[in-house]
């Protein structure tokens, strides 16, 4: 049987979207439900396209309930991936999935991560910083936002004129470029 990941998301999605296309035709890995906590999500059309089942929950079915877990562990789910997934793990989940929840964060942590360090806020930061690099970092997830153990960084440039859409860009292209690759690189090594 293939090993199974859920992907956690609250938004557009564009790395859920290249997890999706990378586990595709893949004989030993599958993508196998999408999770929001927002109806409205981009992710939830992405899931569609790939034909993926999804599910939407509120913060009461996420914090006060274990119908989350309860799903993940029916639908046998080895593996969580957060991909733009903008709410604290519970210590539940986290102590149902050890080990076996990541993450990805737009800069090198442990600088500009915690909380409220999200989307535009985070290179806005960089750049305010002036700093001359930027990345991304993947990392486990724990209790506490953006500080589980780093599984990969990898950098950019910044140039002086570069704005926030470009540095944004910059940023993305590394995402997409090696999230799918270190995901498979972990999961290839759990066992089911
Ligand atoms: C990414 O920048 C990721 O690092 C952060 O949230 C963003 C999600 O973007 N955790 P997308 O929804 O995958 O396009």
């Amino acid at each position: 049987m293939k090993k199974r990941i859920a992907i956690f998301a609250s938004g557009s999605g564009s790395n859920a979207q290249k997890l999706m296309e990378h586990f595709k035709r893949s004989n030993e890995i599958e993508i196998s439900l999408v999770l929001t906590n927002n109806a409205d999500a981009y992710v939830l059309q992405r899931a569609d396209n790939f034909e993926i089942p999804t599910h939407v929950f509120d913060k009461n079915e996420f914090y006060k309930t274990e119908e989350v877990i309860d799903l993940l562990k029916n639908l046998e789910i080895d593996f969580i991936v957060l991909a733009g997934f903008l709410w604290l793990i519970p210590k539940s989940l986290i102590n149902a999935y050890p080990g076996r929840i990541v993450n990805i964060h737009p800069a090198l942590l442990p600088k500009f991560g915690g909380k409220g360090m999200y989307g535009d806020h985070v290179h806005n930061a960089v750049m305010a910083a002036g700093e001359a690099e930027g990345g991304i970092t993947i990392h486990y997830v724990d209790e506490n936002y953006d500080e589980g153990e780093y599984i990969y960084q990898a950098r950019y440039r910044i140039d002086k004129n570069d704005n926030l859409e470009m540095v944004k860009f910059k940023g993305q292209q590394l995402e997409h470029q090696h999230y799918p690759r270190v995901v498979e690189t972990i999961v290839k090594k759990i066992k089911k």
